[in-house]
């Protein structure tokens, strides 16, 4: 019979059971489950609903259980539907029907938004920790490379040159926002459901604020019917990790681009890449496309979370068990490719020569022969034009900027004098760039400066938040 039968007079339809067990999936939430469990029934006994030595064979039944979830002893079946009532069973098995004073006070549906916070929270503490580690990489290859210059791009086209260092920087503060939102949703994430119970609260007289602190979380949910309802915590995750994935598959697309014969920027090592089956010569970047390409779950479950929410009547609605194996899979997505992430991109060799052949072969040092001209107080326009005549004649002749000689220079403005070489050298253009945030070496410093602070910071939150949960971790 099962947990709610007292009201049936019939077994459920085969397919029914089937089709509405959610334990294929929510198995993952066992370990909180339990967490959550020992914190309640510790408190009803506080709070005198059940006797100290009842709370006491439960605690150790729970324990037992979750010894034998772990190790795969237990069997978990859709008859009992989900994790809770999969555990609550598994107890009863272990103490008998004192057992069954555990669900007092308690629904599934307070128990499942619990569950739903506890696993989250843990990931956005590994999450954030596999950020880092990414955006150390991303740093170090920026350090190794301050006097690596390359073409910067806008359109896809060569625009200006940049270093290699700057553009490694801009991923780490790309990152860097990904981490601090994560940080941010912990607050919303961290508050407890439990004593919410079905929808309205208990008749028991609980004491919510205790459970709470019990598992370290900051406070409680403060209405009921919001607690039991609210899946927001789900939707900010996912969204935030669609930026993740963003982020991540524009490097992606980068590397792919960057490891091609067409650019030949970089070498990803042998171990980050695979080849083809048919064509031997083939050593392909298949980590960056397909961490690419998961970025359209990603953004699935966003869509499909927002969508289930969508016109949802308060309070809890089965259609909200729909939360649970997208929140899992992103997690899962997210893991999984941050942590080949990292070490791609530490062992990544930089061709250092190959960039510089690019820039010097380009026109990205227009702007500042334009620049040179207004120095010489010719107005910007007129000294774009000027610049544009020059680059024409150059692309007809199959020549670049520098190819040209002072008299060359001088048909087109009198202005140009010998310093022009030097101002149009690729180094000189990069430090030219001497402001704020800019591309000149200092200013590239500065960055990198400035990223060892943000890095003590993340690591110090991590370790902070890393602590609240090994607190709990009473069942192994
Ligand atoms: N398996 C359910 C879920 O994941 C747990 C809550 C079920 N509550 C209920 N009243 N049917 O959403």
């Amino acid at each position: 019979m099962k947990l709610w039968g007292g009201r049936f007079t019939k077994p459920t339809n085969e397919l029914v059971d089937e089709y509405t067990a959610s334990i294929r999936f929510d198995q993952k939430l066992a370990k909180y489950d339990i967490q959550g469990s020992l914190a309640h029934v510790e408190m009803l006994a506080k709070c005198e609903i059940i006797s100290e030595s009842d709370a006491a064979t439960i605690a150790e039944g729970l324990k037992a259980v979750a010894k034998k979830i772990a190790s795969g002893e237990a069997e978990l079946t859709e008859d009992n539907e989900d994790i809770h009532m999969n555990v609550e069973k598994l107890l009863i098995d272990e103490v008998g029907s004192v057992g069954g004073k555990l669900h007092t006070g308690r629904s599934r549906n307070d128990q499942v938004a619990l569950d739903m916070r506890l696993y989250l929270r843990e990931a956005l503490v590994t999450i954030s920790q596999q950020l880092v580690e990414l955006q150390q990489a991303l740093h170090t290859q920026a350090k190794a490379n301050l006097d690596t210059v390359l073409p910067g791009y806008t359109h896809l086209q060569r625009a200006q040159p940049v270093l290699f260092a700057h553009h490694m920087m801009a991923y780490v503060f790309m990152f860097q926002r990904d981490v601090e939102r994560l940080a941010d949703s912990w607050k919303r994430v961290n508050q407890s459901p439990l004593g919410a119970g079905a929808l309205a609260g208990t008749s028991f007289p609980i004491d919510r604020h205790y459970v709470a602190e019990k598992l370290n979380f900051d406070g409680i949910c403060d209405n009921s019917l919001d607690a039991v309802s609210d899946r927001d915590f789900v939707v900010e995750f996912l969204s935030n990790s669609s930026l993740v994935t963003a982020h991540l598959s524009r490097l992606c697309e980068e590397l792919v681009q960057w490891s091609s014969a067409e650019f030949n920027f970089v070498e990803l090592d042998d171990a980050f890449c695979t080849g083809s089956s048919m064509m031997p010569q083939k050593k392909n970047p298949d980590v960056a496309e397909l961490v690419r390409g998961k970025t359209g779950r990603v953004y699935g479950h966003l869509m499909g979370m927002l969508t289930t929410l969508k016109g949802l009547p308060l309070a809890y609605n089965k259609d909200m068990q729909e939360d649970k194996e997208g929140m899992f899979d992103t997690v899962e997505t997210l893991k999984g490719a941050l942590g080949l992430f990292a070490p791609m991109i530490e062992t990544m060799e930089v061709k250092k020569d190959t960039m510089y052949q690019a820039v010097a072969k380009d026109y990205s040092n227009a702007t500042d022969l334009a620049d040179y001209l207004v120095g010489k107080d010719l107005p910007f326009r007129e000294a774009h034009a000027v610049v544009g005549q020059v680059v024409l004649s150059c692309i007809n002749e199959n020549k670049y900027l520098l190819d040209l000689s002072l008299e060359e220079f001088q048909e087109f403005s009198s202005l140009i004098e010998e310093d022009i070489f030097d101002v149009l050298s690729p180094k000189a253009v990069v430090n030219a760039r001497n402001v704020a945030g800019g591309t000149a070496k200092n200013r590239v410093e500065e960055q990198i400066n400035k990223a060892e602070m943000l890095f003590e910071k993340n690591i110090g939150w991590i370790k902070e938040h890393a602590a609240k949960i090994e607190e709990l971790s009473v069942v192994e």
